[in-house]
Protein backbone atom coordinates (compact mmCIF):
# COMPACT_ATOMS: atom_id res chain seq x y z
CA UNK A 1 0.00 0.00 0.00
CA UNK A 2 0.95 3.58 -0.15
CA UNK A 3 3.17 5.08 2.51
CA UNK A 4 2.74 9.00 3.99
CA UNK A 5 4.85 10.71 6.45
CA UNK A 6 2.73 12.82 8.93
CA UNK A 7 3.78 15.41 11.10
CA UNK A 8 2.19 14.93 14.73
CA UNK A 9 2.44 18.10 16.62
CA UNK A 10 -0.42 17.57 19.60
CA UNK A 11 0.66 20.57 21.59
CA UNK A 12 -1.03 21.37 24.63
CA UNK A 13 -4.10 21.22 26.90
CA UNK A 14 -6.98 18.67 25.42
CA UNK A 15 -4.22 18.55 22.31
CA UNK A 16 -2.57 15.53 23.12
CA UNK A 17 -5.69 13.73 24.63
CA UNK A 18 -7.71 14.25 22.09
CA UNK A 19 -4.85 13.56 19.31
CA UNK A 20 -4.21 9.66 21.03
CA UNK A 21 -7.73 9.01 19.99
CA UNK A 22 -7.02 10.30 16.34
CA UNK A 23 -3.84 8.00 16.07
CA UNK A 24 -5.55 5.16 17.04
CA UNK A 25 -8.79 5.66 14.67
CA UNK A 26 -5.60 5.98 11.99
CA UNK A 27 -3.76 2.92 13.44
CA UNK A 28 -7.01 0.91 11.84
CA UNK A 29 -7.16 2.64 9.26
CA UNK A 30 -3.76 1.66 8.15
CA UNK A 31 -4.95 -1.93 8.44
CA UNK A 32 -8.03 -1.62 6.59
CA UNK A 33 -7.03 -0.16 3.97
CA UNK A 34 -3.82 -1.27 3.19
CA UNK A 35 -1.58 1.87 4.00
CA UNK A 36 1.44 3.24 5.57
CA UNK A 37 1.49 6.18 8.01
CA UNK A 38 4.60 7.19 9.11
CA UNK A 39 4.01 9.44 12.24
CA UNK A 40 7.01 11.69 13.70
CA UNK A 41 5.54 13.21 16.68
CA UNK A 42 7.32 16.64 17.79
CA UNK A 43 6.84 19.59 20.23
CA UNK A 44 5.29 22.31 19.76
CA UNK A 45 3.35 25.09 21.77
CA UNK A 46 3.54 25.88 25.22
CA UNK A 47 5.17 22.22 25.45
CA UNK A 48 7.85 22.93 22.94
CA UNK A 49 8.23 26.29 25.04
CA UNK A 50 9.19 24.02 28.08
CA UNK A 51 10.56 21.67 26.63
CA UNK A 52 12.95 23.09 24.26
CA UNK A 53 12.75 26.75 24.65
CA UNK A 54 10.38 28.11 22.40
CA UNK A 55 7.00 27.46 20.64
CA UNK A 56 8.03 26.81 17.10
CA UNK A 57 11.55 24.92 17.30
CA UNK A 58 13.45 24.35 14.10
CA UNK A 59 13.51 20.67 14.42
CA UNK A 60 9.68 20.74 14.65
CA UNK A 61 9.55 23.28 11.37
CA UNK A 62 12.16 21.05 9.66
CA UNK A 63 9.63 17.58 10.31
CA UNK A 64 7.14 19.34 9.26
CA UNK A 65 8.56 20.25 5.69
CA UNK A 66 9.63 16.63 5.00
CA UNK A 67 6.00 15.56 5.64
CA UNK A 68 2.92 15.61 3.01
CA UNK A 69 0.54 16.71 6.50
CA UNK A 70 0.14 18.43 9.46
CA UNK A 71 -1.95 17.13 12.40
CA UNK A 72 -2.36 19.46 14.79
CA UNK A 73 -3.34 19.29 18.17
CA UNK A 74 -3.97 22.59 20.07
CA UNK A 75 -1.77 25.11 21.48
CA UNK A 76 -1.91 27.76 24.36
CA UNK A 77 -2.98 27.95 27.85
CA UNK A 78 -2.79 30.01 31.28
CA UNK A 79 0.69 28.81 31.79
CA UNK A 80 2.24 30.73 28.77
CA UNK A 81 -0.48 33.79 29.15
CA UNK A 82 2.42 36.11 30.71
CA UNK A 83 4.95 35.63 28.22
CA UNK A 84 5.96 38.31 25.91
CA UNK A 85 3.06 37.68 23.21
CA UNK A 86 5.19 36.88 19.72
CA UNK A 87 7.10 34.00 22.05
CA UNK A 88 3.71 32.62 23.34
CA UNK A 89 2.18 29.26 21.39
CA UNK A 90 -0.42 30.92 19.12
CA UNK A 91 1.77 33.92 18.20
CA UNK A 92 5.24 31.63 18.12
CA UNK A 93 4.16 28.70 16.75
CA UNK A 94 0.53 28.48 15.36
CA UNK A 95 0.28 31.70 13.49
CA UNK A 96 3.84 30.95 11.97
CA UNK A 97 3.22 27.87 10.76
CA UNK A 98 0.02 28.52 8.89
CA UNK A 99 2.57 31.86 7.34
CA UNK A 100 5.03 29.52 6.66
CA UNK A 101 3.34 26.75 4.40
CA UNK A 102 1.11 29.63 2.70
CA UNK A 103 -2.08 28.16 3.78
CA UNK A 104 -4.69 30.34 2.98
CA UNK A 105 -7.34 28.55 3.13
CA UNK A 106 -9.42 27.17 6.26
CA UNK A 107 -12.23 25.04 5.71
CA UNK A 108 -14.43 24.31 8.62
CA UNK A 109 -17.49 22.19 7.92
CA UNK A 110 -19.93 22.33 10.39
CA UNK A 111 -22.40 19.61 10.58
CA UNK A 112 -25.48 19.28 12.86
CA UNK A 113 -26.26 15.57 12.73
CA UNK A 114 -29.89 14.64 12.55
CA UNK A 115 -29.42 12.58 16.15
CA UNK A 116 -27.38 15.61 17.77
CA UNK A 117 -30.08 18.31 16.99
CA UNK A 118 -30.93 17.78 21.23
CA UNK A 119 -27.72 18.96 21.93
CA UNK A 120 -27.98 22.33 19.86
CA UNK A 121 -29.07 25.21 22.03
CA UNK A 122 -31.12 26.04 19.37
CA UNK A 123 -35.03 25.65 19.13
CA UNK A 124 -35.44 21.67 17.93
CA UNK A 125 -37.80 23.61 14.65
CA UNK A 126 -34.74 25.47 13.53
CA UNK A 127 -32.31 22.63 13.29
CA UNK A 128 -35.09 19.56 12.80
CA UNK A 129 -33.21 17.03 10.58
CA UNK A 130 -29.46 18.86 10.82
CA UNK A 131 -27.67 21.39 9.10
CA UNK A 132 -24.53 21.43 7.00
CA UNK A 133 -22.61 24.78 6.19
CA UNK A 134 -19.21 24.94 5.55
CA UNK A 135 -17.14 27.91 6.74
CA UNK A 136 -14.18 28.89 3.94
CA UNK A 137 -11.90 31.07 6.57
CA UNK A 138 -9.20 33.41 4.71
CA UNK A 139 -6.46 32.39 7.09
CA UNK A 140 -2.68 34.26 6.31
CA UNK A 141 -4.28 37.91 5.95
CA UNK A 142 -6.00 40.70 7.73
CA UNK A 143 -5.89 41.74 11.33
CA UNK A 144 -3.81 38.82 12.01
CA UNK A 145 -1.05 39.86 9.91
CA UNK A 146 -1.08 43.09 9.28
CA UNK A 147 1.45 45.47 9.71
CA UNK A 148 2.22 48.12 11.88
CA UNK A 149 1.10 46.09 15.38
CA UNK A 150 2.56 47.19 18.07
CA UNK A 151 1.22 48.78 21.76
CA UNK A 152 3.36 52.35 22.46
CA UNK A 153 3.06 54.60 24.91
CA UNK A 154 2.47 58.88 24.46
CA UNK A 155 2.45 60.97 27.53
CA UNK A 156 0.71 58.84 30.38
CA UNK A 157 -1.43 56.65 27.94
CA UNK A 158 -1.12 53.58 26.03
CA UNK A 159 -2.03 53.05 22.16
CA UNK A 160 -2.29 49.98 20.21
CA UNK A 161 -2.27 49.34 16.14
CA UNK A 162 -3.33 46.45 14.39
CA UNK A 163 -3.52 46.91 10.65
CA UNK A 164 -6.14 45.03 8.19
CA UNK A 165 -4.92 44.62 5.04
CA UNK A 166 -6.15 42.45 1.60
CA UNK A 167 -4.88 42.32 -1.27
CA UNK A 168 -7.71 41.85 -4.04
CA UNK A 169 -5.20 38.41 -4.80
CA UNK A 170 -5.80 37.20 -1.63
CA UNK A 171 -9.25 37.84 -1.88
CA UNK A 172 -9.85 36.60 -4.96
CA UNK A 173 -7.65 33.22 -4.40
CA UNK A 174 -9.94 32.81 -1.05
CA UNK A 175 -13.18 33.49 -3.08
CA UNK A 176 -12.48 30.62 -5.61
CA UNK A 177 -11.62 28.29 -2.98
CA UNK A 178 -15.22 28.86 -1.89
CA UNK A 179 -17.30 28.97 -5.04
CA UNK A 180 -15.35 25.52 -6.16
CA UNK A 181 -16.72 23.94 -2.75
CA UNK A 182 -20.06 25.18 -3.43
CA UNK A 183 -20.05 23.71 -6.62
CA UNK A 184 -19.68 20.45 -4.87
CA UNK A 185 -22.34 21.36 -2.60
CA UNK A 186 -25.80 22.96 -3.08
CA UNK A 187 -24.05 25.95 -4.78
CA UNK A 188 -24.96 28.76 -2.76
CA UNK A 189 -22.07 31.37 -1.16
CA UNK A 190 -22.90 33.79 1.45
CA UNK A 191 -19.91 36.34 1.78
CA UNK A 192 -19.19 38.00 4.93
CA UNK A 193 -18.14 41.69 5.33
CA UNK A 194 -18.38 45.13 7.09
CA UNK A 195 -18.68 47.04 3.68
CA UNK A 196 -20.95 49.29 5.45
CA UNK A 197 -17.86 50.92 7.38
CA UNK A 198 -14.71 48.90 6.31
CA UNK A 199 -12.48 49.77 3.41
CA UNK A 200 -11.65 46.38 3.62
CA UNK A 201 -15.44 45.45 3.72
CA UNK A 202 -16.02 47.13 0.30
CA UNK A 203 -12.87 45.80 -1.57
CA UNK A 204 -13.91 41.83 -0.57
CA UNK A 205 -17.39 42.91 -1.55
CA UNK A 206 -15.88 44.55 -4.95
CA UNK A 207 -13.93 41.22 -5.38
CA UNK A 208 -16.03 38.60 -4.47
CA UNK A 209 -18.94 39.40 -7.05
CA UNK A 210 -16.09 39.56 -9.58
CA UNK A 211 -14.80 36.13 -8.59
CA UNK A 212 -18.76 35.43 -8.55
CA UNK A 213 -18.75 36.19 -12.76
CA UNK A 214 -17.19 33.06 -12.91
CA UNK A 215 -19.25 31.10 -11.40
CA UNK A 216 -23.11 31.81 -12.49
CA UNK A 217 -24.48 28.36 -11.68
CA UNK A 218 -23.52 29.58 -7.88
CA UNK A 219 -25.92 31.68 -6.45
CA UNK A 220 -23.86 34.52 -4.32
CA UNK A 221 -25.49 36.62 -1.44
CA UNK A 222 -23.68 39.14 0.57
CA UNK A 223 -24.41 39.85 4.38
CA UNK A 224 -22.62 42.20 6.77
CA UNK A 225 -21.28 40.20 9.70
CA UNK A 226 -22.90 40.97 12.52
CA UNK A 227 -26.25 40.54 10.62
CA UNK A 228 -24.33 36.76 9.50
CA UNK A 229 -24.01 35.91 13.29
CA UNK A 230 -27.70 36.36 13.77
CA UNK A 231 -29.10 34.78 10.62
CA UNK A 232 -27.08 31.87 11.66
CA UNK A 233 -28.82 31.42 15.02
CA UNK A 234 -31.93 32.48 13.25
CA UNK A 235 -32.19 30.01 10.16
CA UNK A 236 -28.76 27.95 9.95
CA UNK A 237 -29.88 25.72 7.04
CA UNK A 238 -29.89 29.51 4.61
CA UNK A 239 -26.09 28.74 4.92
CA UNK A 240 -24.10 26.35 1.86
CA UNK A 241 -20.56 28.12 2.28
CA UNK A 242 -20.03 31.00 4.26
CA UNK A 243 -17.11 32.75 2.59
CA UNK A 244 -15.02 34.97 5.54
CA UNK A 245 -12.06 36.93 6.50
CA UNK A 246 -9.82 35.76 8.74
CA UNK A 247 -10.83 37.54 12.12
CA UNK A 248 -14.61 37.02 10.86
CA UNK A 249 -14.38 33.75 10.02
CA UNK A 250 -12.87 32.66 13.33
CA UNK A 251 -15.35 34.10 15.27
CA UNK A 252 -18.58 32.48 12.82
CA UNK A 253 -16.92 29.22 12.70
CA UNK A 254 -16.97 29.01 16.74
CA UNK A 255 -20.37 30.15 16.93
CA UNK A 256 -21.53 27.64 13.81
CA UNK A 257 -19.32 24.99 15.85
CA UNK A 258 -21.93 25.57 18.78
CA UNK A 259 -24.93 25.43 16.69
CA UNK A 260 -24.32 22.00 15.53
CA UNK A 261 -23.73 21.12 19.41
CA UNK A 262 -20.30 21.31 20.31
CA UNK A 263 -17.21 23.46 19.67
CA UNK A 264 -15.28 19.74 20.11
CA UNK A 265 -17.48 18.58 16.87
CA UNK A 266 -15.72 20.75 14.14
CA UNK A 267 -13.00 19.81 12.35
CA UNK A 268 -10.48 21.96 9.96
CA UNK A 269 -8.57 22.04 7.54
CA UNK A 270 -5.65 24.63 5.97
CA UNK A 271 -4.52 24.51 2.63
CA UNK A 272 -2.63 26.26 0.29
CA UNK A 273 -2.43 26.84 -3.75
CA UNK A 274 -3.63 23.52 -5.57
CA UNK A 275 -1.06 22.34 -8.31
CA UNK A 276 -2.09 21.31 -11.30
CA UNK A 277 -2.73 17.79 -12.13
CA UNK A 278 -1.98 17.03 -8.34
CA UNK A 279 -4.87 14.76 -6.05
CA UNK A 280 -2.76 15.41 -3.00
CA UNK A 281 -1.37 18.98 -0.92
CA UNK A 282 -0.01 19.86 1.92
CA UNK A 283 -2.01 20.84 4.25
CA UNK A 284 -2.57 21.28 8.31
CA UNK A 285 -5.90 19.86 10.32
CA UNK A 286 -6.68 20.54 13.99
CA UNK A 287 -9.63 21.22 15.66
CA UNK A 288 -11.15 24.66 15.44
CA UNK A 289 -11.54 24.82 19.06
CA UNK A 290 -8.13 25.30 21.13
CA UNK A 291 -6.82 23.58 24.38
CA UNK A 292 -9.71 23.98 26.33
CA UNK A 293 -7.89 24.24 29.68
CA UNK A 294 -11.13 24.21 31.75
CA UNK A 295 -11.35 20.41 31.07
CA UNK A 296 -7.89 19.28 30.01
CA UNK A 297 -6.06 16.84 32.07
CA UNK A 298 -9.71 15.19 33.41
CA UNK A 299 -10.14 13.09 29.97
CA UNK A 300 -13.33 13.57 28.72
CA UNK A 301 -12.66 16.04 26.25
CA UNK A 302 -14.74 15.56 22.95
CA UNK A 303 -12.34 14.24 20.46
CA UNK A 304 -14.48 14.26 17.43
CA UNK A 305 -12.81 17.56 16.14
CA UNK A 306 -9.61 15.92 16.09
CA UNK A 307 -10.40 12.43 14.10
CA UNK A 308 -12.51 14.16 11.62
CA UNK A 309 -9.31 16.48 11.18
CA UNK A 310 -7.90 13.29 10.42
CA UNK A 311 -10.65 12.28 7.44
CA UNK A 312 -9.72 15.61 5.91
CA UNK A 313 -6.05 14.95 6.14
CA UNK A 314 -6.73 12.11 4.36
CA UNK A 315 -8.75 13.22 1.62
CA UNK A 316 -6.85 16.49 0.73
CA UNK A 317 -3.14 15.86 1.76
CA UNK A 318 -3.22 11.79 0.76
CA UNK A 319 -5.99 11.46 -2.21
CA UNK A 320 -7.26 8.27 0.28
CA UNK A 321 -10.96 9.51 0.04
CA UNK A 322 -12.22 5.67 1.03
CA UNK A 323 -10.25 5.99 3.93
CA UNK A 324 -11.56 9.49 4.93
CA UNK A 325 -15.19 8.32 3.74
CA UNK A 326 -14.78 5.64 6.42
CA UNK A 327 -13.66 7.74 9.09
CA UNK A 328 -16.81 10.18 8.85
CA UNK A 329 -19.19 6.84 8.83
CA UNK A 330 -17.30 5.50 11.62
CA UNK A 331 -18.08 9.15 13.17
CA UNK A 332 -21.94 9.26 12.38
CA UNK A 333 -22.60 5.74 13.59
CA UNK A 334 -21.59 6.09 17.00
CA UNK A 335 -23.78 9.08 17.10
CA UNK A 336 -26.32 7.12 15.76
CA UNK A 337 -25.59 4.50 18.52
CA UNK A 338 -26.52 6.86 21.19
CA UNK A 339 -22.78 7.55 22.54
CA UNK A 340 -21.93 11.03 23.65
CA UNK A 341 -19.22 12.62 25.66
CA UNK A 342 -19.94 15.18 27.85
CA UNK A 343 -20.07 18.57 26.20
CA UNK A 344 -22.75 16.70 23.56
CA UNK A 345 -24.37 14.45 26.31
CA UNK A 346 -28.55 14.67 26.28
CA UNK A 347 -30.49 12.94 28.21
CA UNK A 348 -31.27 8.84 26.72
CA UNK A 349 -27.86 9.10 25.31
CA UNK A 350 -24.67 6.67 26.99
CA UNK A 351 -21.94 9.05 28.00
CA UNK A 352 -18.19 8.03 27.51
CA UNK A 353 -15.29 9.36 28.21
CA UNK A 354 -12.38 10.33 25.28
CA UNK A 355 -10.73 7.44 24.96
CA UNK A 356 -14.33 5.56 25.16
CA UNK A 357 -15.31 7.88 22.00
CA UNK A 358 -12.07 7.13 20.10
CA UNK A 359 -12.37 3.26 20.86
CA UNK A 360 -15.49 3.05 19.59
CA UNK A 361 -15.01 4.80 16.34
CA UNK A 362 -11.67 3.11 15.89
CA UNK A 363 -14.21 -0.17 16.14
CA UNK A 364 -17.01 1.15 13.68
CA UNK A 365 -14.24 1.76 11.28
CA UNK A 366 -12.41 -1.64 11.72
CA UNK A 367 -15.84 -3.61 11.30
CA UNK A 368 -17.46 -1.05 8.53
P1 LIG B 1 -11.20 26.73 23.66
O1 LIG B 1 -11.62 26.49 22.27
O2 LIG B 1 -9.99 26.03 24.15
O3 LIG B 1 -12.40 26.39 24.64
C1 LIG B 1 -13.67 27.02 24.58
C2 LIG B 1 -14.71 26.17 25.28
O4 LIG B 1 -15.02 25.03 24.46
C3 LIG B 1 -14.24 25.62 26.61
O5 LIG B 1 -15.31 25.60 27.53
C4 LIG B 1 -13.81 24.20 26.27
O6 LIG B 1 -13.90 23.30 27.34
C5 LIG B 1 -14.77 23.83 25.15
N1 LIG B 1 -14.17 22.85 24.24
C6 LIG B 1 -13.24 23.10 23.28
N2 LIG B 1 -12.87 21.96 22.68
C7 LIG B 1 -13.57 20.97 23.27
C8 LIG B 1 -13.63 19.57 23.08
N3 LIG B 1 -12.87 18.94 22.17
N4 LIG B 1 -14.47 18.83 23.86
C9 LIG B 1 -15.25 19.44 24.76
N5 LIG B 1 -15.25 20.77 24.99
C10 LIG B 1 -14.41 21.52 24.25
O7 LIG B 1 -11.06 28.31 23.75
P2 LIG B 1 -10.40 29.28 24.85
O8 LIG B 1 -10.73 28.79 26.20
O9 LIG B 1 -10.79 30.61 24.41
O10 LIG B 1 -8.84 29.12 24.61
C11 LIG B 1 -8.01 28.26 25.38
C12 LIG B 1 -6.60 28.28 24.81
O11 LIG B 1 -6.58 27.63 23.54
C13 LIG B 1 -6.05 29.68 24.55
O12 LIG B 1 -4.68 29.69 24.87
C14 LIG B 1 -6.26 29.88 23.06
O13 LIG B 1 -5.38 30.80 22.48
C15 LIG B 1 -5.99 28.50 22.57
N6 LIG B 1 -6.57 28.16 21.26
C16 LIG B 1 -5.79 27.39 20.44
C17 LIG B 1 -6.29 26.97 19.23
C18 LIG B 1 -5.43 26.12 18.35
O14 LIG B 1 -4.36 25.70 18.76
N7 LIG B 1 -5.83 25.85 17.14
C19 LIG B 1 -7.61 27.31 18.86
C20 LIG B 1 -8.37 28.09 19.73
C21 LIG B 1 -7.86 28.50 20.94
C1 LIG C 1 -8.41 29.13 15.69
C2 LIG C 1 -7.80 29.79 16.91
C3 LIG C 1 -6.60 30.64 16.50
C4 LIG C 1 -7.09 31.72 15.53
C5 LIG C 1 -5.86 31.29 17.68
C6 LIG C 1 -5.45 30.29 18.73
C7 LIG C 1 -4.66 32.06 17.21
O1 LIG C 1 -8.75 30.56 17.57
O2 LIG C 1 -7.70 28.35 15.01
O3 LIG C 1 -9.58 29.36 15.41
O4 LIG C 1 -7.57 32.77 15.95
O5 LIG C 1 -6.98 31.48 14.32
MN1 LIG D 1 -10.75 30.35 16.80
Amino acid sequence: GKSYKIAVLAGDGIGPEVMAQALRVLAVVETKFSLKFEFFERLVGGAAIDGAGKALPEETLKTCEDCQAILFGSVGGPKWESLPPAEQPERGALLPLRKHFGLFANLRPAVCLPELTHASPLHPTIVEGGFDVLCVRELTGGLYFGEPKYIKQEGNEHFAVDTMVYWESEIRRIAKVAFEAARRRKSHVTSIDKANVLQNGVLWRRVVDEVGKDYPDVTLDHLYVDNAAMQLVRRPKFFDVVLAENLFGDILSDEMAMLTGSLGMLPSASLGETHEGSTSRFGMYEPSGGSAPDIAGKGIANPIAQILSSAMLLRFSCGEEAAAAAIEAAVKKVIADGLRTADIHTPGTTKVDTAGMGQAIADAVAVA
